[in-house]
């Protein structure tokens, strides 16, 4: 017997439906809001959304079980499509150097950066990356993200990038579902230290076709910057992941300008990420691709930096713009997709509803699943979210605020804000 869930009395319902493609220029703008409501949802798939006297009139919303949204917005989860989930501890020390002044060189030789991320992951045991890992996925669910991409990238030896991409298969599901990456071309580990292109070599010959054996990731993910990977070298890599029939993603121009935006599009990679260094041919070469631009600005705000990707140029040239937290503990340690959208809206001058699409169905293209989430329309995944909230300019107006009040995912309840102890409310009913 089919199980029904009806979801009533919502507010703005913010259903984030169109033509199934990525959302550009002001196609960005269209939240497609229905005021008043409601969610028909059959065995944790969306059998109906639309006006509530629609949908409540259906048959079988008759003896649905009921979620009352009492007025408040309901929307479809974010979809976070860029994240460093298993990392082990976080890097406190680091933090406090570079607030004391230290650029990214002096922390590294001090024992810190990615290396010393990678030396504790290889060291920890799986199920220690496995409870970090967990610990961060209710708070992602928290804060309103039902679907996240996730890379490996902290073992590079193939023991340890196997262990996390084994880890990320347990998680997937439990209770958000994961999207995996192989980012092997993070940085060259010290065994290859003073030689990068054998590394580059031993990924592209060895590597990919274990991980396409295995089928331990959907993506491969390429760090193109100074102190990582070269634009040669990044070529050559993405070209082997494709060959192993990887769908690709680079992390592109984020502390230098290397070309990796232009190389993404030219192989039409599904995403390019950062971009904070992307000019005027980078947007226009996104334009004319496929390839999703996907901004990080916690990232940029977290190292205290003031160069943000240039969001207005990318949209207003027609690229297909996403936004993620890239979760990780160098340099954007967040699980909050709200803040995303506050640092979006106030420091690249995106409006609030292109923040919302590029946070929902945008990123649901960056990782391959428009089919099945990032919408609230007929034959999707029930991954919904009621925000205490009247309007859609609300979550990032309120930055740093937690305006979830329920994330349901496949129509189950994974997260209902708890209430506030309110001893004269209490008082108040008890002499009413
Ligand atoms: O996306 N830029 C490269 N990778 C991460 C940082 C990873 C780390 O510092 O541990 C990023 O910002
Ligand atoms: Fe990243």
């Amino acid at each position: 017997m089919s199980e029904f869930l009806l979801i009533r009395r919502a507010g703005q319902m913010l259903t984030l439906r169109g033509p199934n493609e990525p959302r550009r220029g002001p196609a960005l703008e269209e939240l497609g809001i229905i005021t008043g409501g409601a969610i028909l949802i059959r065995d944790g798939v969306i059998a109906a959304a639309g006006p509530a006297s629609e949908v409540e009139a259906l048959e079988d919303a008759r003896g649905a079980r009921e979620i009352d949204a009492a007025g408040r917005m309901v929307m479809p989860g974010f979809v976070d499509s860029h994240t460093h989930l298993v990392h082990g501890a976080p890097r406190l020390l680091d933090y406090e150097m570079r607030l004391r002044g230290a650029d990214y060189h002096e922390i590294a030789q001090a024992g810190g950066g990615i290396q010393s991320t990678v030396r504790s992951v290889r060291a920890a045991a799986p199920e220690d990356l496995e409870a970090q890992a967990h610990r961060a996925l209710r708070d992602f669910a928290r804060h309103g993200t039902t679907t996240l991409e996730a890379k490996s990238g902290y073992g590079l030896d193939e023991t340890a990038e196997f262990k996390m991409l084994v880890v990320l298969a347990a998680l997937d599901g439990w209770p958000l579902d994961i999207v995996p990456t192989y980012l092997g071309a993070h940085v060259v580990p010290p065994e290859f230290a003073d030689k990068p292109d054998a590394y580059v070599d031993w990924m592209c010959t060895e590597m990919l076709p274990r991980i396409r054996q295995r089928r331990r990731a959907i993506f491969a993910d390429v760090y193109c910057d100074r102190g990582a990977f070269t634009l040669q070298q990044s070529r050559r890599y993405l070209e082997a992941a494709r060959t192993a029939g990887l769908g690709l993603k680079v992390h592109a121009e984020q502390f230098t300008h290397t070309g990796a935006a232009q190389l993404a599009a030219e192989l039409g990679a599904t995403s390019a990420d950062h971009l904070e260094q992307a000019d005027e041919n980078d947007a226009a070469a996104l334009a004319a691709a496929p390839t999703i631009a996907t901004l990080l600005p916690g990232s940029v705000f977290h190292l205290g930096l003031d160069r943000y990707a240039p969001a207005r140029m990318l949209i207003d040239r027609g690229a297909a713009v996403a936004l993620a937290t890239d979760f990780n503990p160098g340099t954007s340690p967040t699980c909050s997709m709200p803040m995303i959208l506050s640092l979006a809206c106030a420091h690249m001058r995106m409006s609030p509803a292109e923040a919302i699409s590029a946070a929902t169905i945008n990123g649901a293209h960056a990782v391959g699943r428009a089919d099945h989430v990032g919408s609230i329309e007929i034959g999707k995944q029930a991954d919904i979210l009621i925000v205490n909230a009247a309007d859609y300019r609300e979550p990032p107006y309120y930055f740093g605020v937690n305006l979830i009040a329920m994330t349901i995912k496949r129509g189950a309840i994974l997260y209902e804000q708890a209430s506030v102890a309110d001893d004269r409310a209490q008082e108040r009913a008890a002499d009413g």
